[in-house]
């Protein structure tokens, strides 16, 4: 038999894309495609592109530009390019770049052997109406005993800043059937820990023989399979949180006590700018009635600084939004223009105010991010190993609030999931010792 031809893939950018970088890996695999960690002895490689906040088309251009000098010397690699770019650049990349040999939009990827076998054209930017991972094989366990399934794509909300309606499309939820089967599956291969995911993955509205399903019912449903222990969602709007999925939080063991729920900004006038159709005030009741559902829940969000026309006091505002809730997880971004947004149209701030103000605002995060971290010493939480840590007998696993735990256990195994005793908290993990048989 030959030897199996290897495929680089490099992911950018969100959960999204790791997952969908994992079912392209499997549906080449089918086409006899193992994967490999390096560009440099891959016959084939894909780039798959984020478009969201980074400088995604020279990063795109000069990571092409690099590979230009590998074709050179290995004039059958074959270069595609996938993504959110790919979408929104189509036709112009191979133009640009006449190295490349497809493009393939993130609703396409089951084309993606045919397209490298040379069976298909070589641009696909569609949006198809099927669910294109039906369309794709059988997933397999590769992160061990955590698993990302996407349930849904797209969005409809617009935010002024956002390219993701115009580069994945309006919003698309899978049927639940697949879903639960595909999650079923996953335990089966021993995954303990499913992440589900969406662009905006709360508006997630499916249908299945059953009825309607809405995301609180999908997580109440996958919570009766044995063997799946933990249940997360990511990402979501506030807007979206319906009574019964905050309800789910306070009553549904398996459902994780962290959630992802991005503001953005803590100034009226900025969301409104914006579009982001809430207030500060409506944000922090939301927050209080999920306290109230599961009050030991920690709490991620997104920040954008330097959005057009924000004053001094509009900053103000976010920080104290920051200081009401408290977070324990954040990630805060430069407003960069991305084409084709509303927001590209306004003037932008000067970048010595955008950096002095993601300096303040990240101070404070970081603060607040140890303080709940340190909050943990002496709780008794869930952790699910994930890996043997360095140093012998010691396992590395997330607790309920996904946090990286430490635990010297030397009967410990990948994919148990125990009770530990927090002992330590140090910079990015926490220590602790295991309580349960
Ligand atoms: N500039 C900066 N940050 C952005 N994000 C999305 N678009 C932009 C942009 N144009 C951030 C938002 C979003 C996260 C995924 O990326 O905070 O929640
Ligand atoms: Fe982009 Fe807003 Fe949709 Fe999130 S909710 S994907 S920020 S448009």
């Amino acid at each position: 038999m030959a030897d199996p031809k290897k495929l680089f893939i490099k992911t950018y950018g969100c959960q999204m894309n790791v997952y969908d970088s994992e079912r392209m890996a499997e549906a080449m695999g089918a086409d006899g495609y193992v994967t490999t960690e390096t560009a440099d002895d891959a016959d084939m490689v894909l780039l798959n592109t984020c478009h969201i906040r980074e400088k995604a088309g020279e990063k795109l251009y000069s990571d092409l530009g690099r590979l230009r000098e590998l074709k050179r010397d290995k004039p059958n690699l074959k270069i595609g390019v996938a993504g959110c770019v790919a979408q929104a650049e189509g036709a112009e990349i191979m133009r640009r770049m006449p190295i490349v040999d497809l493009v393939v939009g993130p609703q396409s990827y089951h084309n993606l052997p045919a397209m490298a076998r040379g069976d298909a054209p070589n641009i696909d930017t569609e949006f198809p109406l099927e669910d294109k991972f039906d369309l794709l094989p059988e997933r397999k366990a590769t992160r061990g005993p955590t698993a990302f399934l996407t349930v849904q794509e797209g969005c409809d909300k617009f935010c002024a800043f956002c390219v993701v309606p115009y580069t994945r499309g309006s919003e698309v939820s899978r049927a639940a059937s697949r879903i639960l089967a595909e999650a079923r599956g996953l335990v089966e291969k021993g995954v303990r820990d499913i992440t589900l995911l969406g662009q905006n993955v709360n508006a997630y509205h499916g249908s299945s023989e059953a009825g309607d399903f809405t995301l609180s019912r999908l997580i109440r449903e996958l919570a009766r399979i044995d063997g799946l222990q933990r249940i997360r969602y990511t990402t979501s709007h506030p807007n979206d949180m319906e009574d019964d999925l905050i309800a789910a939080h306070g009553d549904e063991p398996k459902l994780m006590p962290y959630l992802h729920l991005p503001v953005q900004s803590g100034s009226d006038r900025v969301l409104k700018a914006m579009n982001r159709k809430h207030t500060a005030e409506q944000y922090l009741r939301l927050i209080e009635r999920i306290r109230a559902a599961r009050p030991d829940i920690l709490l991620s969000s997104d920040f954008i600084v330097g959005f057009p026309g924000e004053t001094d006091a509009d900053f103000a505002a976010t920080l104290d939004l920051i200081r009401a809730v408290g977070y324990g997880q954040a990630y805060s971004f430069k407003y960069s223009a991305r084409p084709g947004t509303p927001a590209a149209e306004k003037p932008e701030l000067p970048a010595d105010v955008v950096d002095a103000r993601l300096q303040t605002l990240q101070a404070l995060l970081t603060e607040q991010q140890r303080a709940v971290q340190q909050s943990m010493v002496g709780r008794e939480l869930g952790v699910l190993y994930e890996k043997p840590g360095r140093q012998a007998g010691q396992m590395i696993g997330k607790s309920d609030h996904l946090h990286a735990v430490y635990v010297n256990d030397p009967a410990g195994k990948v994919g148990e999931l125990v009770r530990v005793r927090i002992l330590a908290s140090s910079t990015n993990s926490l220590a602790g010792e295991r309580i349960s048989e």
